[in-house]
C-alpha cells in the first residue's frame, strides 16, 4: 500500500475535476481490449473467464457491465476492482493520467512536507533499483559475482529482469558517490537505508550483496532486501530497508505486485516465507504467491490479501519458526473472514528448493493433496502440547470457541457449524456445550459493538415495514397489492428523478425546480425510504440542496461509498422509459403534462411514497384502535382514521394526476 493512503482528504473540487475528465472507454480500454458495437463497446470480461464477450462499456452512462458475471460500475469502481486500488488510489491514478493537480483539504505544512519526502524516497529507490540492475547486468563484478549467484540458484535472465534483481558492488561507496554526484540528498539516502555514514563518510549499506527490490501495488519500489553471498556468521543474511515514510513493514507483502492478477484469477493466495520462494515459484509458473518475509502476519497484510481473495494457503516448512509465527496470526485471519489452509512441506525443504526439485505440476498437486484446515491444525498442535493437563484443556476449549466465534458472517454459518462439530469431536467434548460457548463469545462481541454504535451513531429513524404489516395491509386494502410489489423500485425512482431532473423546472409560475417540489412537500422522504442506500443518497442530496447547490449524478456515481456508487449505477442504468410505461400499464394516468413525463413521474413517485406512509399510519392507527380501552381514546383514533383516509383519497384521486384502480 502507498503512503498516500494516510494523506489528507482530496478536495471536492479536485474530485469534480478528475471526474469530469473521465472517459470510461479510455480507462477500461487500457486494461481490456474493446470493440465498438453501436453506441457501446464490447470486450472479454476481465473479472471472469469467458470466450465470448459479454462485457460492455456504455459511454453515455459512463458505466461498464458484464452480463456474464454481473460485475459493473463506474470507471473508479473498475480501477478499484481490476487494480485493487482503494478509492483514493484510484483517484490519484486518474489524476495522474489526466494531469489534474491534486488539492487536499487542510494540508498542513507538515503533511505537505511528508508527501514531498515520500515522493523523494520513491525517486531515490527508483534510481537505486536501476543502478543495481545495471551493476548486476553490465559490470564485470556484477556478472561474475551477482549474476552467477542467481544463475547458480536457477534463476533465468528473464526472472532476474522481471523481479528487477540487482547487485551492489563490493566497493566502499560506489553507489553513494554516484547518487550524491547526481544531486540526491544525503539525508534521504540515509533514510532509505541505501547509504550509511561510516567513519564520518557516506558508505554503501548493501556492499557485496544481491538486491531484491520490494514493490508496492503499482510497481514502485518501497525498499530493498539485500542478501549476503558468502556464509558469514558475523554479518546478517539479509539487510532490509529500515522503516520510513514509504516502507512500513507491517503493511507490505513481498511479491503482491507480481502476484495480484494470478491471485485474483485463481482466487487463492499462497503465502511463503522468503523472497527466493516467491521468485522460484513464479519462474515455475506458480504466480499467485507472496512472502511475509519471515515475520508473523499483521492485520494490514491480511487486508491486503483480502483485496484479492478470501482463500489464503500458507506454505511453510514444518519445523520452521514461521509456522508458529503464522499460527499467532490465525485469529486475526479468521476475523478478517479469510479461509486459511496450511501446507507443511517435507523436512528440510522450502518452497524454492521443493519446486525446483519436483517441478510445477507436482508442486501444485502436492499443495492440493496436503492442504489442511488451519483451525483444526492449530487445535491438533495445541492438543499435543496440552497432554493431560485439565486446566490447559479448559483454556484450550475457550480459545478454540473464541476462534470459531470470530467466523460470524452469515455466509460462513455452515463453516462455523462444521468447525464446532469437528472440534468437539477432536476435544471429546459435548457439541451442544461448544455451541453455547461459541454463542456466548458472539453475544459478547455483539454487545460491545452495539455499545460502540450507540455512542457513535444517531438512532435509525425509519422502521422498515414488517412483512406481516404489509400482509395485513394487503388484506385490508385489496386494491393496493400491485403497488407494494414495486416498493423498493419506487424508492429508487425517487433517487433517479432527483439525479436526472432535480434541477429542471417544476413550475414556471414560481420558477421552482423538481428538487424544490420534492423537498417542500410536508414529508421527509429520507425517513420514508426502507432502503439504506436510498436513505444515504437522499440525506446527502438534501444536505447539498439545503446548502444551495445540487449534486449532479456523477457525484453519487463516483462516490467514496461503494454501495452508493454501485446503486447509483444500477438506478441510472434502468431504462429511461421504465417508470412511465410501468405506471401507464398499471394505472390510468392523466396525461396533462404531455411531453414533460418527468413531471408526471415526479408526482407519481412522491405520491406513491407518501401514500405508502399513510397506509402504514392507517394500519398502526387501527391497531391502536383495537387496544384503546377508553371512549376518548377510541374517538381520537377514529378522528385520526378519518383524517388519514381523507389524505389517502386526495392523493389517489383528488389531485387528478394519478388514479389508482
Ligand atoms: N529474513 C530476514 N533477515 C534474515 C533472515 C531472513 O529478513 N536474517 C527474511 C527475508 O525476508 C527472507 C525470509 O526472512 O526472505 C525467509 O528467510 P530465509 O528462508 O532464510 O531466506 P530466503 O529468502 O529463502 O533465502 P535463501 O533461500 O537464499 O536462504
Ligand atoms: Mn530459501
Amino acid at each position: 500500500m502507498q503512503f498516500a493512503d494516510s494523506c489528507p482528504v482530496i478536495t471536492q473540487q479536485t474530485i469534480q475535476q478528475i471526474v469530469s475528465r473521465i472517459d470510461i472507454v479510455e480507462i477500461v480500454g487500457s486494461f481490456v481490449k474493446l470493440k465498438k458495437r453501436g453506441a457501446n463497446y464490447l470486450g472479454l470480461c476481465p473479472f471472469h473467464n469467458e470466450k465470448t464477450p459479454s462485457f460492455t462499456v456504455t459511454p453515455s452512462k459512463e458505466i461498464y457491465k458484464c452480463f456474464g458475471c454481473g460485475a459493473g460500475g463506474d470507471a473508479i469502481r473498475f480501477l478499484m476492482e481490476h487494480e485493487k486500488y482503494s478509492y483514493v488510489e484510484a483517484l490519484r491514478w486518474l489524476a495522474q493520467k489526466y494531469n489534474v493537480e491534486i488539492e487536499e483539504t487542510e494540508v498542513s505544512a507538515e503533511a505537505k512536507q511528508q508527501q514531498l519526502l515520500a515522493d523523494s524516497l520513491y525517486i531515490i529507490n527508483g534510481f537505486a533499483r536501476e543502478y543495481f540492475s545495471h551493476t548486476l547486468l553490465e559490470t564485470e563484478e556484477g556478472q561474475n559475482v551477482g549474476l552467477s549467484y542467481f544463475e547458480e540458484r536457477g534463476f533465468t535472465r528473464e526472472t532476474v529482469q522481471k523481479f528487477q534483481l540487482g547487485y551492489c558492488s563490493n566497493e566502499r561507496d560506489a553507489f553513494a558517490r554516484t547518487a550524491l554526484e547526481k544531486g540526491y540528498n544525503l539525508e534521504y539516502l540515509q533514510k532509505t537505508g541505501l547509504v550509511t555514514i561510516r567513519n564520518e563518510q557516506p558508505a554503501d549499506n548493501y556492499r557485496g550483496r544481491v538486491i531484491f527490490p520490494i514493490h508496492n501495488q503499482s510497481g514502485k519500489v518501497l525498499g530493498f532486501g539485500a542478501r549476503i553471498l558468502v556464509k558469514n556468521d558475523r554479518a546478517p543474511k539479509y539487510i532490509n530497508s529500515p522503516e520510513n515514510e514509504i516502507y512500513v513493514k507491517s503493511k507490505v507483502l513481498y511479491g503482491t505486485y507480481f502476484a495480484r492478477h494470478a491471485i485474483d484469477k485463481l482466487n487463492e493466495c499462497l503465502l511463503v516465507e522468503g523472497y527466493t520462494d516467491v521468485i522460484s515459484l513464479h519462474q515455475a509458473g506458480v504466480e499467485n504467491v507472496v512472502a511475509s518475509s519471515g515475520t508473523s502476519l499483521t492485520t494490514d497484510q491480511l487486508r491486503l490479501i483480502k483485496r484479492y481473495t478470501n482463500n489464503l494457503t500458507i506454505l511453510y516448512d514444518g519445523d520452521s519458526a514461521g509456522v508458529k509465527a503464522a499460527l499467532r496470526g490465525l485469529d486475526m485471519a479468521v476475523e478478517e473472514g479469510l479461509n486459511v489452509k496450511l501446507v507443511l512441506l517435507p523436512d528440510k525443504e522450502d518452497p524454492d528448493s521443493y519446486v525446483q526439485k519436483i517441478g510445477a505440476n507436482a508442486f501444485r498437486q502436492f499443495i492440493a493433496d496436503n492442504r489442511q484446515d488451519f483451525v483444526l491444525f492449530k487445535l491438533q498442535i495445541s492438543m499435543q502440547e496440552m497432554g493431560n493437563d485439565s486446566t490447559r484443556k479448559s483454556q484450550l476449549v475457550n480459545e478454540i470457541a473464541e476462534t470459531i466465534s470470530k467466523i460470524d458472517k452469515v455466509e460462513d454459518f455452515t463453516r462455523q457449524q462444521d468447525y464446532i462439530r469437528q472440534c468437539s469431536q477432536l476435544l471429546k467434548i459435548d457439541e451442544q456445550g461448544l455451541v453455547m460457548l461459541v454463542n456466548k463469545f458472539i453475544r459478547e462481541r455483539l454487545h460491545k459493538r452495539e455499545q460502540q454504535l450507540a455512542k457513535n451513531a444517531p438512532p435509525p429513524d425509519a422502521e422498515p415495514l414488517s412483512e406481516e404489516a404489509i400482509a395485513a395491509m394487503e388484506a385490508a386494502e385489496g386494491n393496493v397489492e400491485v403497488i407494494f410489489q414495486t416498493d423498493e423500485k419506487q424508492e429508487k425512482e425517487l433517487v433517479k428523478i432527483l439525479l436526472r431532473f432535480g434541477d429542471m423546472v417544476f413550475s414556471e409560475e414560481d420558477n421552482s425546480t423538481v428538487a424544490d417540489y420534492v423537498f417542500h412537500l410536508p414529508y421527509d422522504f429520507e425517513s420514508l425510504a426502507d432502503s439504506e442506500v436510498v436513505r444515504k443518497i437522499l440525506r446527502e442530496y438534501k444536505s447539498r440542496y439545503d446548502e444551495g447547490s445540487l449534486p449532479d449524478r456523477k457525484w453519487f456515481l463516483y462516490h467514496a461509498d461503494p454501495e452508493i456508487s454501485k446503486q447509483t449505477a444500477l438506478i441510472l442504468e434502468d431504462k429511461e422509459a421504465d417508470l412511465s410505461t410501468n405506471w401507464k400499464e398499471r394505472f390510468e394516468i392523466d396525461t396533462v403534462y404531455g411531453d414533460n413525463a418527468y413531471l408526471r413521474d415526479t408526482i407519481s413517485t412522491t405520491n406513491y411514497l407518501i401514500l405508502r406512509k399513510i397506509k402504514k399510519l392507517i394500519l398502526e392507527n387501527q391497531q391502536e384502535m383495537e387496544k384503546a380501552d377508553t371512549f376518548e381514546l377510541q374517538m381520537k383514533c377514529i378522528e385520526v382514521h378519518r383524517h388519514l383516509k381523507q389524505l389517502e383519497m386526495e392523493l389517489t384521486q383528488g389531485i387528478g394526476t394519478v388514479i389508482f384502480r
